[in-house]
């Protein structure tokens, strides 16, 4: 499904992913894994076009999506949530969703302000499919808080729930797990399968190693920009390098 050739990209001195060629299959959960500043966001941005390699090719469905605007690649089918929260803060849980669903409409988010009767009736659907993925996501009871006020933990499962909106094939997670508690994290592995159990592709950043233990079917291991181990999580626990990379201690799982 997503193809990486070669990729490289440069910030000044600095190469934060190097050489990094990669095949992820239709309907895995693939995890992508490493130390800090090993180049896991980074090229999360590079998919997900918010940055264009230095080098290098990436290929979605076969379709050369390198260096193509963010909108675009949403547009074909890649959706992402983000390391840091990056909702609408001051809008409610429900119109972070419909925010995310407007990728999918003809009339568009400006247009909708018009508000004419077709573009009435498409809010409606578009406000049903919000409820529904609010409810997958578990959030049913909450559609009309503001999304500041949701926990840390909530917040996180409405991101996964605007980047469903999209109606992604392949979705990008950048460390769902952060600041969850063991409670938490276990729902969010349910969540991740049931996701993965509707055909949608992961890619999985995530430092919880038993998180990533549990719920991947593949691993690669990137450290300071290049990949240095790829396997299913048996393996990637007994690669020397990967044990090496993580500072000799091994992987704690
Ligand atoms: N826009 C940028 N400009 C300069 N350096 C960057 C930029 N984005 C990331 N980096 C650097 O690239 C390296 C990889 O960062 P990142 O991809 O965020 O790592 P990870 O997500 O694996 O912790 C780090 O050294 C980081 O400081
Ligand atoms: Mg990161």
């Amino acid at each position: 499904m997503l193809t990486l050739q070669n990729i490289t990209i440069k910030f000044g001195g600095l190469t934060a992913v190097n050489e990094v060629t990669a095949a992820i299959e239709t309907g895995v959960i693939f995890g992508l894994i490493g130390p800090n500043g090993a180049g896991k966001t980074t090229l999360f941005n590079i998919i997900s076009g918010v940055y264009a390699p230095t080098s290098g090719t990436v290929l979605f469905n076969d379709q050369n999506i390198t260096g193509l605007p963010p909108y675009k690649i949403n547009a074909l089918g890649i959706s992402r949530t983000y390391q840091n929260i990056n909702l609408f803060s001051k809008m409610s849980v429900l119109e972070n969703v419909m925010v995310g669903c407007h990728t999918q409409s003809d009339s568009g988010i400006f247009a909708s302000v018009l508000r004419t009767k077709a573009q009435q009736i498409e809010e409606n659907t578009i406000k049903r499919k919000s409820i529904e993925i609010l409810e997958f996501m578990n959030l049913a009871d909450k559609v009309n808080y503001t999304a500041s006020n949701l926990s840390y933990g909530e917040q996180r499962r409405l991101e996964i729930a605007r980047a469903l909106a999209s109606a992604p094939k392949m979705l990008l997670l950048d460390e769902p797990a952060a600041g969850m508690n063991g409670r938490e994290k276990e729902e969010l592995s349910e969540t991740i399968r049931k996701i993965n159990a509707k055909g949608i592709t992961i890619l999985l950043v995530e430092h919880d190693m038993k998180l990533v233990m549990n719920v991947t079917h593949q691993i690669c291991v990137l450290n300071y920009g290049k990949k240095i181990a790829f396997g299913d999580p048996e393996q990637i626990q007994k690669d020397e390098n990967v044990i090496a990379a993580y500072l000799g201690g091994g992987i704690d799982v």
